[in-house]
């Protein structure tokens, strides 16, 4: 059990244990369907940092990570429905399998955008992988490949999330206390 930051959530979503429990089932299926193929595992910067490391220690196909800083959002805890690409990956994706890892989907735009930028590079597959899903705010027609979890609607932090830059390093994913927004 951790106890970084609990003073600060309203609520406990997903513990530690059920994460690495569900990342480590991820792992098996993702083997199971690439068996015999290499992977190029993008990281979609920051907020998937660490269920990338996690994820990709649990793959048993041979890979490549590559990187790439993407955001729709702004500083706080509302899409702005821009999409700005900070850093695209190095490498060449022509004809490679590639399963975008990402943190969360909420609106979809952010991973809507990402698809249709790097399927014009003529990709032998894409997939999308994500630690959460929230459903309900989806303003465009996407749905990953692989999902973690399916959340309810609410702003989530930990185990790479954010507020305002922070929580990113929290093994277990909360709700914050509404007194964390309104200082
Ligand atoms: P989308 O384009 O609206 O699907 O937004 C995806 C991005 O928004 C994610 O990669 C996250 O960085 C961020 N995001 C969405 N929901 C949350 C949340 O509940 N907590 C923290 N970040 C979030
Ligand atoms: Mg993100």
């Amino acid at each position: 059990m951790c106890a970084q930051f609990y003073e600060d959530m309203e609520e406990i979503l997903l513990e530690s244990d059920a994460i690495q429990a569900r990342i480590k089932e991820l792992g098996e299926q993702i083997s199971a369907d690439y068996a015999g193929k290499e992977v190029i595992l993008i990281c979609i910067l920051k907020g998937a940092v660490i269920f990338f490391s996690d994820l990709a220690r649990s793959l048993k196909v041979q890979c490549q990570m590559d990187f790439m800083g993407i955001s729709s959002y702004g500083d706080g805890t509302k899409t702005s429905g821009i999409v700005r690409i900070a850093k695209d990956i190095d490498c060449s994706i022509t004809d490679k399998h590639v399963l975008i890892v990402e943190d969360i989907m909420d609106s979809g735009l952010t991973l809507n955008h990402l698809t249709q930028l790097l399927s014009s590079r003529n990709p032998a597959s894409m997939k999308i992988v994500c630690l959460l899903d929230k459903p309900e705010r989806r303003e465009c027609v996407i749905a990953p490949d692989y999902c973690g979890f399916i959340i309810p609607n609410k702003f989530v932090v930990g185990y790479g999330l954010d507020y305002l830059g922070r929580y990113r390093h929290l093994s277990y994913v909360g709700v914050l206390k509404p007194q964390v927004y309104t200082p």
